[in-house]
């Protein structure tokens, strides 16, 4: 099979890294020259990987063509392309409707949205995809886990979700800047509190048949300090700003249908 990006920026980069590490049977990837060092890295790190300046060109010669550019530009980019009838194209620009894409790619093509996340590159990513495709499963699958959302609502949930990468670093943030106010050196800070957390998403990981209330609950000794810290953080809003932040950006993402 031929793949081909438009727009080879972060999210492209991670993708084509963690394909080319696995055996997923890829004859070609064609790559937009932009950005020049990304393409020019990925190309130099397989003999599979080809790179070209002129977007129709990888239109014209992918089985499967990736949308990889920021909304801004999105509608110049994809409106002058012309796209074979049925060709299967996979959106990851997140804020704009199957409606409004098809309207600009201008023909009937088979058309998917997905939100793969950074750590697609080393092959741990989860990814939602709309709607379900055996060919982007399997691309997705190869590159982490897939999650097939099974109408556009769970998928716009799942957009809204994959919107708390950001808050997670922030509340990290926010804890290692207190810890460093008690004295602790910033170092050491960030170190004790990653190895918190990455063992504490490797407990989850490990146990899936397990929710979130119980390994609260597991996590939280009556009395003890865990289960004061999450009583504090809950009465005092914490909870629930969390819930009006989901809302939020759940509604930017239906809005934007
Ligand atoms: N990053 C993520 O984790 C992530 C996850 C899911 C979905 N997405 C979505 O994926 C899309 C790309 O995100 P990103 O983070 O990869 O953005 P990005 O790093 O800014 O990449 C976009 C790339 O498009 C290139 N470009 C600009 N004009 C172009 C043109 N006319 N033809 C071809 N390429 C052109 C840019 O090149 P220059 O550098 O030369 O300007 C840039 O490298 C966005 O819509 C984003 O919402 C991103």
């Amino acid at each position: 099979m031929k793949i081909g990006f438009i727009g080879t920026g972060d999210i492209t980069e991670a993708i084509v890294t963690g394909l080319i590490s696995t055996d997923y049977p890829v004859r070609e990837i064609i790559l937009s020259e932009r950005n020049h060092t990304k393409s020019a890295r990925l190309a130099a790190a397989d003999s599979r990987v080809r790179v070209t300046s002129d977007n129709q060109q990888i239109v014209d010669e992918s089985d499967l063509v990736f949308l990889a550019v920021r909304p801004q530009i999105a509608e110049d980019v994809i409106r002058p392309l012309s796209f074979r009838e049925g060709q299967a194209v996979a959106s990851l620009i997140a804020t704009f409707t199957f409606e409004t894409l098809l309207d600009w790619i201008g023909t009937p093509v088979k058309l998917t949205r997905s939100i793969p996340l950074p750590a697609v590159a080393n092959r741990r990513g989860v990814t939602a995809i709309y709607p379900a495709d055996d060919q982007l499963e399997a691309i997705y699958d190869a590159l982490g886990t897939v999650v097939v959302a099974k109408s556009l609502d769970e998928f716009d949930a799942y957009a809204a979700t994959s919107a708390l990468m950001g808050l997670y670093f922030g509340v990290m943030e926010t804890a290692n800047d207190w810890l460093c106010a008690q004295g602790t050196s910033p170092q050491y800070a960030q170190s004790y509190l990653t190895k918190i957390f990455l063992e504490l998403s490797r407990t989850a990981d490990n146990a899936p048949e397990t929710s979130f209330a119980h390994l609260r609950k597991e996590h939280s000794t009556p009395g003890g300090l865990n289960q004061q810290m999450f009583e504090v953080f809950a009465t005092s809003g914490g909870t629930e700003a969390l819930t009006q932040a989901l809302d939020t950006v759940a509604k930017r993402v239906r809005d934007a249908r």
